[in-house]
């Protein structure tokens, strides 16, 4: 079975719950993409669910991504890690209710999320589509405000930026290949119950 892991935040958490479901993978080593034994590969956590869908066996990426992408795989398990939100959030001293944004532009990594969320409150707004350190955006005043991920707080605080309305809840999820769940079954489903058993404690 090929596995695609995620570089980032999301790596070193995804490698121990694999670990203690007992999968001993042993992933790339310094700027190695793939593994030695050829069954691990690393990839920008935004492309996980594109190496899914396109014929990886195996992934784990974060919900915010495998909804910005809209990749056509299957998840049959959301991971107890990799636990955030989406939020919009705006310099302190202004807030404004994202119901209120009309015309305003908003940066983000996710412009596919962001445009669905504003459509989804009939509200008209300018997406910015940047790709890391979103905050800087409002800062430097290209935007007013932005749609992004927030785990601890401490970069919004950092930036003078507060958290407005929170989109969506995130995780890690497991995500299959369509066409592995067919032909590695069993193994697949192996998998999934000796992540489910880690997952529940049982
Ligand atoms: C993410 C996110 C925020 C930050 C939130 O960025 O885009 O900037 O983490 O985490 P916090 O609430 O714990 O501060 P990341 O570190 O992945 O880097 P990037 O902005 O370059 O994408």
């Amino acid at each position: 079975m090929r596995f695609v892991l995620a570089k980032g935040r999301l790596f070193g958490p995804s490698l121990e719950y694999l670990r203690k479901a007992g999968l001993q993978l042993s992933p790339p080593g310094g700027r190695e993409l793939v593994s030695a034994d050829g069954k691990v590969f690393l990839a920008r956590a935004f492309d996980v669910p594109v190496y899914v869908e396109h014929g990886i066996d195996v992934g784990i990426a974060g919900s915010d991504v495998v909804e910005e992408r809209g990749s056509d795989v299957l998840v049959p398990l959301e991971l107890p890690f990799g636990k955030c939100r989406m939020s919009v959030a705006m310099p302190k001293e202004r807030v404004i209710e994202p119901g209120e944004m009309d015309g305003f532009r908003i940066a983000t990594k996710y412009p596919r999320i962001a445009r669905s969320y504003f459509e989804s409150l009939g509200v008209d707004v300018e997406i910015i589509k940047l790709n890391g350190s979103v905050e800087l955006s409002v800062v430097t005043g290209i935007a007013d405000a932005i749609v992004d991920i927030v785990e601890t707080g401490s970069t919004l605080r950092a930036n003078g930026l507060v958290e407005v309305e929170k989109i969506m809840d995130v995780s890690a999820l497991l995500l299959v290949n369509r066409i592995a769940q067919k032909v590695r079954f069993e193994e697949i489903n192996d998998l999934v119950k000796r992540l489910r058993r880690v997952r529940d404690g049982s």
